[in-house]
């Protein structure tokens, strides 16, 4: 009989979901002391303020409101400041306890939130997608399952961790708690092999990390 290999080359990494709700669960992005937490990028006052800063000059310049689906909204420590400024705003995590929790504490009338995995379902139908330190974490795999979806929305606002200056973009992780900016990589969603295709994109905001740690990107895209 074929001995069954136990080597870590032939192990299949954890499904997505349960990866984010052990990140959750063990505080691996901080929070020791909070339910859940997204980490420093979503509470960093400067970081915060400069994102909900252009986001809301964005969602304001339409005569009439926009609705938004925040794919992979986390906490909700940003999304928070965002829902007034919108017709409606859908928000999805692929952590139910967090959504759960998220239903319980954030109520606005034209607020919903939903368990989804974005990779897998399909998206709810909006106007606008915030794409917010989500992608990031994901394999390529399941970032092109996303980026394939995304053409249902006029506008992509793709905020993306990646390191300052020239780097090789979209080499592979394993979805999870790191990013590619352990492999000196960071995601580009229109070079290969995603080439997602724009109308125009716009740089809504960068603030460049302490340490070389990297630069935090926010880019609105109209799509194609
Ligand atoms: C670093 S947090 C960022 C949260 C929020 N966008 C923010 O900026 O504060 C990444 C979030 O993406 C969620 N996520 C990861 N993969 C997902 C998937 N396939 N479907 C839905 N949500 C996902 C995680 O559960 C986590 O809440």
């Amino acid at each position: 009989m074929k001995k069954e290999s136990t080597s870590k080359k032939n192990k299949k990494p954890w499904p997505t979901k349960a990866v984010m709700e052990q990140i959750y669960e063990r505080k691996l992005w901080g929070g020791n002391d909070v339910d859940f937490y997204s980490g420093i990028g979503s509470h960093d006052p400067t970081i915060v303020k400069l994102y909900t800063d252009v986001v809301r000059s964005f969602l304001t310049s339409f005569r009439t409101p926009i609705t938004v689906c925040d794919l992979g909204c986390g906490d909700f420590n940003i999304g928070k400041e965002l829902v007034r400024y919108t017709e409606k705003y859908i928000a999805v995590d692929i952590v139910e306890d967090l959504i759960d929790r998220n239903k319980e504490k954030f109520k606005e009338e034209n607020l919903e939130f939903h368990c989804l995995d974005i990779a897998v379902d399909d998206f709810p139908s909006g106007d606008c997608a915030l794409l917010r330190q989500v992608l990031q974490h994901l394999s390529n795999t399941e970032v092109q399952k996303v980026i394939e979806k995304l053409s249902v929305f006029n506008y992509v606002i793709l905020t993306e961790h990646v390191p300052e200056g020239d780097f090789i973009a979209n080499k592979d992780i394993i979805s999870g708690q790191g990013i590619r900016l352990k492999k000196r990589s960071g995601l580009d969603i229109l070079a290969p092999p995603f080439n997602f295709r724009i109308k125009k994109q716009e740089q809504l905001a960068s603030v460049v990390l302490d340490d070389n740690k990297g630069i935090i990107v926010t880019t609105l895209y109209e799509v194609l």
